[in-house]
């Protein structure tokens, strides 16, 4: 098995020198080309429904599309103001005397502005990320050797499309300044395109990027008092919750099989995404943009009860999914250990995302609403 410093860099979980060492460096470029080493697999078997579950999906994904163009109230006025102060309870230094730091001298306008980076920052990682997964989801179409799945993943990339095209919209009509891809979430999705096993698209995209937006999206969804992004995250949430079921269905089938040393691999694996998708919530670019230094704000906040919850509560859905795909245990229970290290591991027996997609589904008259097909 692998350290640390071979799965993530570093020896220490925690630190934060290493972590700032990372920064986006390719921003000014308009491509990003990252290598794809994956066969892609033709299968003779046709027969659909042989995977019950992922056709029930599947089934479900063709009567459940919306129309992102059409069914969103873009006529809202956003205040953005407004949505600042919403997150003010993120940014939110609790009881921390600010006295002598970099803060000391801020006014309502700074802090303001910090609440409207926040949130043309989140979305941005939002979008880059659904163009991640618009990309894996068309991988696996190719990868994956089931027939059931190549036909689910083909409409999780429609629905990925939706996605990045409302994200982006509402970052260019409602918000006021787009942010780089942040360069944690850039290597995560650079080793989950790299790799050539179809399963590892999957357990790096639907079970750990897909698990994290959809509590991130949830929470969102919870907090902002915004119409036009609540009805959007709702939509979004709604295929989101079937992306990650996909996810555990197929890894459940296909790691029954898997050996000792097999499984060890997308331990670390998942391991080493869980890590960088915490370094990404360092949101060290929005430090930047406001004139300060990460390196001076980030201890400040790494102790701060709001948003070590905020953290933690990211992986709510991360980490019941690793335990139902036997993640956790495996191997005298290495990953359960290394979710012990990231404080998240109280998350374990909370419903898994494999059948609580139907919570998530549109309700008939939202779908009416929308246009589209209703289930028979
Ligand atoms: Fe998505
Ligand atoms: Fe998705």
């Amino acid at each position: 098995m692998s350290t640390n410093e071979e799965i993530i860099g570093r020896s220490e979980i925690n630190d934060l020198e290493a972590i700032l060492a990372v920064s986006a460096a390719d921003q000014h470029d308009s491509i990003r080309a990252v290598k794809d080493n994956a066969d892609a697999i033709f299968t003779w078997d046709y027969e659909k429904g042989s995977r019950p579950a992922l056709n029930k999906l599947y089934e479900k994904a063709k009567v459940s599309m919306w129309n992102g163009e059409t069914d969103l109230p873009w006529d809202t006025v956003v205040d953005q103001e407004q949505v600042a102060r919403d997150n003010m309870a993120l940014g939110s230094f609790g009881d921390i005397d600010l006295s002598h730091t970099p803060f000391a001298n801020w006014a309502d306008k700074e802090w303001m502005n910090l609440g409207m980076e926040f949130q043309n920052w989140s979305l941005s990682q939002f979008m880059h990320g659904e163009q991640g997964a618009l990309i894996c989801t068309a991988k696996i179409v190719e990868t994956v050797p089931w027939i059931d799945a190549k036909y689910y993943a083909s409409t999780q990339v429609m629905d990925e499309a939706r996605h990045v095209e409302v994200f982006a919209k509402y970052l260019d009509t409602k918000l006021n300044g787009h942010y780089p891809l942040n360069a944690h979430l850039g290597m995560l999705l650079d080793d989950i395109i790299e790799d050539s096993r179809w399963d590892m698209t999957y357990l790096g995209m639907q079970i750990m990027v897909e698990g994290l937006a959809l509590a991130a999206f949830g929470f969102m969804h919870q907090m902002t008092t915004e119409p036009l992004l609540k009805k959007l995250l709702r939509y979004v949430m709604s295929d989101e919750a079937r992306h990650v079921a996909f996810g555990v269905l197929s890894l459940k089938e296909y790691y029954a099989d898997l050996s000792s040393a097999e499984l060890m691999e997308r331990q670390e694996f998942a391991f080493e995404a869980a890590v960088r998708m915490r370094d990404r919530f360092m949101q060290q670019e929005v430090w930047e943009r406001m004139g300060l230094k990460p390196k001076e704000v980030l201890p400040l906040l790494i102790d701060n009860p709001n948003r070590l919850l905020f953290q933690q509560m990211l992986f709510t859905k991360i980490v019941p999914n690793c335990k139902k795909l036997g993640l956790l245990d495996a191997n005298d229970k290495w990953l359960r250990h290394k979710f012990e290290d990231l404080g998240v591991i109280q998350f374990e027996d909370l419903s898994d995302t494999s059948d609580e997609y139907e919570a998530f589904a549109l309700g008939d008259q939202e779908l009416a609403a929308s246009g589209a097909s209703l289930a028979p």
